[in-house]
């Protein structure tokens, strides 16, 4: 989520401290929302006689042309300074052995620091790669080229755009003028040879937002809602005057709320939910309620590095991406389903 004030353009060697201040940030509990994302109040109706074997149950789907193992990607995480490009690397070898997507985190400030992320593509070759650029960056002068360059650096299926307003007013550098983003986007969406996907990065999506986004025709809406990783509460963090925005540390839209308004008002649009994802019952309650692929981006972040701070660990990462898939498979025998098609039709109820 590269951004730079308004007046004063943020140097490379500010973005990059930003960007490890916000790792270390964001696997601090801090940076958790205290609302939740709304998945407890989800429950599926359990089916006490599943007519197949567990071991059979089938939870593989397609994404952007490539087969994965799962309906899951691990969520948009940060670019641009060592520390992060060793995460990166780690990352694509974790998704790649995983066999499930990666959607990179802002390409910005390693396109402008000249730097290269093409070895995530080597390391990762056969899954869905998704390229990242803010919507701010994007509206601004050159934006459409270097939307362009990012995709062809990754060698990308996909380009998520992400939309932050409120971490950007939060933000000591950020900015605040959105005009003209939407265009910009629209524009994009015609100029680029790869689907254009938009996300929030945990405020959520509402309904009409992501109605006039497939109104211009984007591919996918990732309506990354709040109860997971909190970015109001990490920017704040890294402010003096965190007093003013107090009050709006848990401003937005709870993840199952979006993500069930969304599905209400476009009933055709291809939905990503993210946001407060925590294991594979969560992703299963998420697929049932109308997503078509789901994404965890701190958890993972966690699992690979504890605190932030410490040397990725992929094989940690795997393990845990391991135990979401047998949670998912676990949660789709146990309605009675034998696979993500039959799963869509369960019954469940929602307790609110
Ligand atoms: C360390 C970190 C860096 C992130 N950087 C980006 C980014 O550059 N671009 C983006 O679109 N989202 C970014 N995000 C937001 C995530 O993609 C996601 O929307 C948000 O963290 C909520 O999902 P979660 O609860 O699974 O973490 C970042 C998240 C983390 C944890």
């Amino acid at each position: 989520m590269a951004s730079s004030s308004s007046n004063t353009p943020a140097s490379p060697s500010d973005t990059s401290e930003r960007k490890d201040a916000h790792l270390a940030l964001a696997a601090d509990p801090l940076a958790m929302s205290q609302v939740p994302s709304g998945f407890d109040a989800v429950r599926l109706t359990h089916c006490a006689l599943p007519e197949c074997s567990l071991e059979e149950v089938d939870i593989s789907t397609s994404c952007l042309g490539h087969s994965v193992s799962a309906p899951f990607f691990i969520g948009s995480m940060t670019g641009g300074t060592a520390h992060a490009t060793a995460i990166n690397l780690a990352l694509a070898e974790v998704a790649e052995s995983a066999g499930i997507g990666l959607a990179v985190g802002s390409q910005r400030a390693s396109l402008e620091a000249g730097q290269s992320q093409r070895d995530l593509r080597r390391a990762a070759p056969s899954i869905p790669l998704f390229g990242n650029l803010g919507g701010l960056q994007l509206a601004a002068p050159g934006g459409l080229d270097l939307a362009a360059r990012a995709v062809d650096d990754l060698q990308a299926d996909a380009l998520f755009i992400h939309v932050n307003p409120l971490q950007e007013a939060v933000q000591p550098e950020g900015e605040t003028d959105w005009r003209g983003v939407i265009e910009a986007i629209e524009a994009a969406v015609t100029f680029l040879n790869v689907p254009v996907l938009v996300k929030e990065v945990g405020a959520g999506i509402g309904a009409n937002v992501a109605r006039r986004l497939f109104d211009i025709g984007v591919h996918a809406v990732d309506i990354a809602g709040l109860g997971g990783t909190n970015w109001t509460r990490i920017e704040a963090a890294r402010r003096d005057d965190a007093e003013l925005f107090a009050p709006f540390l848990d401003w937005g839209i709870p993840t199952v709320d979006a993500l069930r308004d969304a599905r209400s008002a476009c009933p055709e649009g291809r939905l990503i939910a993210s946001g407060g994802i925590r294991h594979g019952l969560d992703a299963a309650k998420a697929l049932w309620l109308g997503a078509t692929m789901t994404s965890m981006a701190g958890p993972v972040l966690k699992a690979m590095t504890g605190d932030g701070t410490s040397p990725p660990d992929a094989v940690a990462a795997i393990k845990v991406i391991e135990m979401w898939k047998a949670q998912l498979r676990l949660a789709v025998f146990l309605t009675g389903a034998c696979d993500l098609a039959a799963f869509a039709g369960v019954e469940g109820r929602i307790s609110r």
